[in-house]
């Protein structure tokens, strides 16, 4: 080989060495880019991911989760439907019906009743202490019913009502004369202060015995064949308001004598459960219109008992009811 061939020979191989390094340069910048891209694109799909699980802690955007939050408290009543209507009640509604509950704690005002004379709306199975003697006209009615089936069942009728509606100025009579003939530990024992007795509402009365041919009260305990009117006040919508062993919360002593109407089915769930009427109305609270209303059979009759907070009162469209403030926070609804 001559010396020009053998200088063309090293030229040929120094331009494919070139070529190749070029070409293995291209190659692995090729495969660098390539590298790159995925790793753009995994660590891309990474955030995506964390942004999900960021979306977790913001409820504004995760409208599934929200969705299925708001079914599991959904109220089993729904009063944007065409089977419920607001009814907005007047103030004093607070303070009317036969729940209101009315002790130290909660006044009442006596002028609010509607109420009417016992004496002349009663029936022969019992007796009255005078004429003036008065109860609204439900106390009325289920007295009247609650006397005759006592007086049917053990042929007596010498039960004498000896006290139903009071005045303010009554309590502030009988509190001041309990004060000054049995000491200040009995009034408060026995009597509610001026403004505070259940009396004001004229849905409480006093029972007492009387033997109209010795002319002599015989008081009333409830025992003998009085245990009956006892046993079954609750038919009649009756109870009796302070049992001995509610004195703590009632802040009365135990009163044999003492009934109080609050209507049906009311006192068949205060009887058979032995709620007096603070525990009573406590109790209802715990059945919201927006929540679980409380169902309940009475007497063959089938009611639907829910509570209202004061603004929020909603009826059914159709259907009987009944509603009753609890003076002090809210309403109950009675459908039935
Ligand atoms: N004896 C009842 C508590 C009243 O005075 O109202
Ligand atoms: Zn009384």
């Amino acid at each position: 080989m001559t010396t020009e061939q053998i200088k063309r020979s090293d030229r040929i191989h120094r331009t494919r060495r070139k070529k190749q390094i070029l070409l293995g340069g291209i190659v692995l910048c090729l495969l660098l880019l390539t590298v790159l891209l995925l790793t753009q694109c995994r660590k891309s799909s990474a955030e995506s991911t964390a942004g999900s699980a960021g979306s977790v802690e913001n409820p504004a955007s995760m409208p599934e989760r929200t969705a299925a939050e708001s079914v599991s408290s959904v109220p089993s009543v729904d009063p944007t439907t065409d089977d419920w209507m607001l009814l907005p009640q007047p103030e004093a509604a607070l303070s009317s019906g036969s729940l209101v509950l009315v002790n130290q704690s909660h006044a009442y005002d006596p002028a609010l009743p509607q109420i009417l004379s016992v004496y002349e709306n009663k029936t022969d199975s019992y007796l009255v202490k005078d004429i003036y003697l008065s109860v609204t006209p439900d106390a009325m009615e289920a007295l009247n019913a609650w006397m005759d089936a006592f007086s049917e069942e053990t042929g007596l009728s010498d039960i004498n009502i000896v006290a139903g509606y009071r005045s303010y100025e009554d309590q502030v009579f009988l509190y001041q004369n309990a004060v000054n003939t049995k000491g200040q530990a009995h009034a408060d024992a026995y009597l509610a202060l001026p403004g505070r007795s259940e009396h004001h509402t004229g849905l409480a009365v006093d029972l007492d015995t009387y033997d109209v041919a010795a002319g002599t009260s015989g008081g009333f305990d409830g025992t003998g064949a009085y245990a009956w009117a006892v046993a079954h006040a609750w038919e009649y919508g009756f109870i009796q308001r302070y049992p001995p062993h509610k004195s703590n919360i009632t802040g009365i002593s135990y009163e044999s004598w003492h009934f109080r109407y609050v209507g049906l089915p009311h006192a068949s769930v205060m009887a058979e459960n032995d709620l007096c009427l603070e525990e009573y109305i406590d109790y209802l609270r715990g059945f919201p219109f927006s929540g679980e209303h409380l169902q309940v059979t009475c007497l063959g009759r089938s009611y639907e008992i829910y509570y209202c907070p004061r603004d929020q009162v909603y009826v059914p469209v159709n259907g009987t009811y009944t509603i009753s403030g609890n003076n002090v926070d809210g309403f109950i609804v009675t459908i039935g």
